[in-house]
């Protein structure tokens, strides 16, 4: 469809911008902090570029004041952080860092002081090391306690001013790199504990969904999804049914159990019919119909596109690619269903993941369709090599393409009927890309800073920079 005249961007609109506690703040082990399942997997050798920690990451622990003072000279609608568990219990439980709280208090009041809407997201990857060992953190059901006690905690301090709330980000990513490739901590790969493993992280989501209810009752909240819509290389039926079926074992599977509380059939079937599905407990639907999220966060950077997996004999496995990095695998998926394939349609990244703004409003539309809530786009952007050219100049025309782009297909969708809440970039400044290093840089604001060799950690607007400030003042119009 071909809109003669585009829906403008809602007035409020949240033009924004996102990052995550692990992949800025640094100061690891800073003012009582605890030791999170990342600060030990990155000192395993071999593990990351280079051997590159988060132990500074970008500095903005120390440095927040500045970064905000760039966000606002930028205009930013809403900034989307993450909050570090273990600042706030440093062994997942018991005794409550006030020194954790006080840097997210501060946090919280300066964006709120500069017109900046903040987006708290519960987790992002980084769980205390101590649930880890204690009981395995994801693969107990007593994480749902300790993960609902450590959120409502944050909903009681934050609740006043905060009004948006991300509980889980992607948790088919950490799940599938975590339990299912051994790429990111725990470093598992094993794919029934997978499945239960995303079992006790869907209760957990819809406790803290459920808790939140009482605590911020004016204030919305919901899961980030990575949704990679699923195309069908051809129109033989054998590919189609290959992109279904991806589409439900890939998304639906998540998507499903966070709107409605329930698990698609089809895929349960499937795996249960492979031994691998989940341990149910009685109550356990009753609580996940509970917690019903009021948005849908989408972190979109590209479509996976599928084929028949002609062997069907386990050869065959999808591409789950949204956060995989390159060089290293990033293969995944249900043995024998499908196979990915490069789309030759698309151009492709530095990091080779495809660029598809128009596969952004498909997303937007499946989801609409299928679940007909509100979506946040919590996640969008592009990595790549940037380079500081003399005089502190980035030259990033490419990155301006790709939001230029996506920010166009986001219109189409918004007239097409989708409710999107806001748009944030992946990211403010650069960050530490977690296997990657700093090579792989994402900002509107470079930082000067490397695994080895020179690193003053100064903030250098983009070209980029300056660009997006004009789509924000003029509401999506001038871009
Ligand atoms: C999604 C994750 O949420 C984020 O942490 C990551 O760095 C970006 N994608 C880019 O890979």
């Amino acid at each position: 469809m071909i809109h003669k005249k585009l829906k403008p961007f809602p007035p409020h609109f949240l033009w924004g911008a996102a990052s995550a506690a692990y992949q800025v703040e640094g100061a690891w082990d800073v003012d009582g902090k605890g030791v999170s399942n990342w600060d030990k997997f990155v000192r395993i050798p071999g593990k990351t570029f280079k051997g590159t920690t988060g132990d500074v990451a970008v500095d903005h622990y120390h440095r927040y004041k500045e970064d905000i003072q760039l966000m606002a000279e930028m205009g930013m609608k809403a900034y989307r952080f993450s909050v570090a568990w273990t600042r706030i219990f440093p062994s997942g439980r018991g005794e409550i860092n006030e020194k954790g709280i006080e840097f997210y208090e501060h946090l919280i009041n300066d964006l709120k002081a500069k017109g900046i809407e903040p987006i708290l997201t519960l987790y992002h990857w980084d769980l205390p090391q101590a649930l880890q060992d204690e009981y395995g953190g994801w693969e107990s059901r007593e994480i749902i306690s300790d993960f609902t006690r450590y959120s409502v905690e944050l909903f009681k301090r934050f609740g006043d001013r905060v009004k948006y709330w991300v509980s889980l980000n992607e948790q088919n990513i950490f799940t599938m790199l975590g339990y299912r490739l051994g790429a990111h901590p725990p470093g598992v790969m094993d794919d029934k504990l997978f499945y239960q493993v995303n079992h006790h992280a869907n209760l957990a989501n819809a406790s803290v969904i459920k808790e939140f209810r009482k605590y911020v009752p004016d204030g919305k909240i919901g899961p980030s999804f990575a949704y990679s819509p699923a195309y069908a290389r051809t129109s033989n039926p054998k590919d189609i049914i290959a992109a279904e079926n991806a589409e439900e074992l890939n998304s639906h599977w998540w998507m499903d159990i966070y709107a409605w509380g329930r698990y698609p059939k089809a895929v349960w079937n499937y795996i249960e019919s492979n031994g691998l599905a989940p341990q149910i407990e009685e109550g356990d639907f009753e609580l996940l119909s509970q917690g019903t999220p009021d948005f849908m966060g989408v972190n979109y950077y590209q479509t996976t596109t599928y084929e028949e997996n002609p062997l069907n004999n386990g050869a065959g496995i999808a591409k789950i690619n949204t956060t995989g990095e390159k060089g290293t695998s990033e293969d995944t998926g249900i043995p024998g269903v499908f196979k990915t394939v490069e789309n030759p349609h698309l151009e492709r990244t530095d990091w080779d993941w495809n660029i598809d703004p128009l596969g952004l409003r498909i997303a937007l539309r499946r989801i609409t369709n299928r679940y007909n809530l509100p979506i946040l786009i919590s996640e969008n952007g592009l990595g790549a090599f940037d380079k500081l050219e003399k005089d502190d100049v980035v030259n990033d025309n490419y990155r301006i393409d790709y939001i230029r782009t996506h920010i166009e297909a986001m219109q189409e969708a918004i007239s097409d009927g989708v409710d999107v809440l806001g748009y944030c970039v992946w990211s403010f400044t650069d960050l530490l890309s977690w296997l990657n290093g700093f090579q792989k840089r994402y900002g509107f604001v470079y930082v000067n800073q490397h695994e080895e060799g020179e690193h003053d950690l100064r903030r250098v607007k983009k070209k980029s920079f300056d660009w997006y400030k004009k789509v924000i003042a003029s509401n999506g119009t001038v871009l």
